[in-house]
């Protein structure tokens, strides 16, 4: 039986806008819709290059930045395989961040360009929908845990914010922004059906 592929959903946004949570919960709402439907992150820390960012993150480790920036490439395509298969069986992805991220907190470092930060993943499956959780980093800041990792500065975390305004920019990419304060989860399903083209 021919089956429907599945779509690919990707949450974008400055730490702690509430990215996974909507994930699960709109995961959730696919699957009682009788649509067969899965979580994923990026960075994936179970992998053996995700250790290693992993590592960078909660500052055990140092890294080159280009170097890491590289690696949290390489952690999305080593997951390509599995991405297609799912996609492929009809399996609709929800995935807590991509490449949006990747190009836009890299390019916040200084002495990084946009357009090189991107390059590393021209060519990964191209999402069907990106939703962008608005949320204002001094928001974002008053949320549980904010500054145990690597990036979690309201500073740094403007710089991100401003870069991912200059990706939503981007009309290839069907972007849809949502309030990150309070924001539900149907939305997302009515868009994404009114919006997907197979
Ligand atoms: P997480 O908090 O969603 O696990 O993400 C870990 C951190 O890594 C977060 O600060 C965003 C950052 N990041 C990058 O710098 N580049 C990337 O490609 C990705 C996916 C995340
Ligand atoms: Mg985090």
């Amino acid at each position: 039986m021919a089956c429907q592929r599945g779509a690919l959903i990707v949450l974008e946004g400055v730490d702690r806008a509430g990215k996974t949570t909507q994930c699960k919960m709109l995961v959730q709402a696919l699957q009682k819709s009788g649509r067969p439907a899965e979580a994923m992150r990026f960075p994936d820390r179970t992998t053996t290059i995700g250790q290693l960012i992993s590592a960078y993150l909660e500052k055990k480790s140092e890294l080159e930045d280009h170097t890491v920036h590289l690696l949290f490439s390489a952690n999305r395509w080593e997951l390509v395989p599995t991405m297609k298969k799912k996609l492929e069986q009809g399996i609709t992805l929800v995935v807590d961040r991509y490449a949006f991220s990747g190009a836009a907190f890299t390019s916040a470092k200084p002495g990084f360009s946009l357009e090189w930060c991107m390059k590393p993943d021209v060519g990964l499956p191209k999402p069907d929908l990106v939703m962008f959780l608005q949320l204002s980093p001094a928001e974002a800041a008053l949320r549980g845990q904010f500054g145990v990792e690597r990036y979690e500065t309201r500073v740094f975390q403007n710089a991100v914010q401003q870069k991912f305004e200059l990706l939503m920019k981007d009309s290839s990419v069907n972007w849809q922004v949502q309030d990150g304060l309070g924001c539900r989860v149907s939305p997302f399903i009515v868009s994404f059906k009114a919006r997907r083209k197979n």
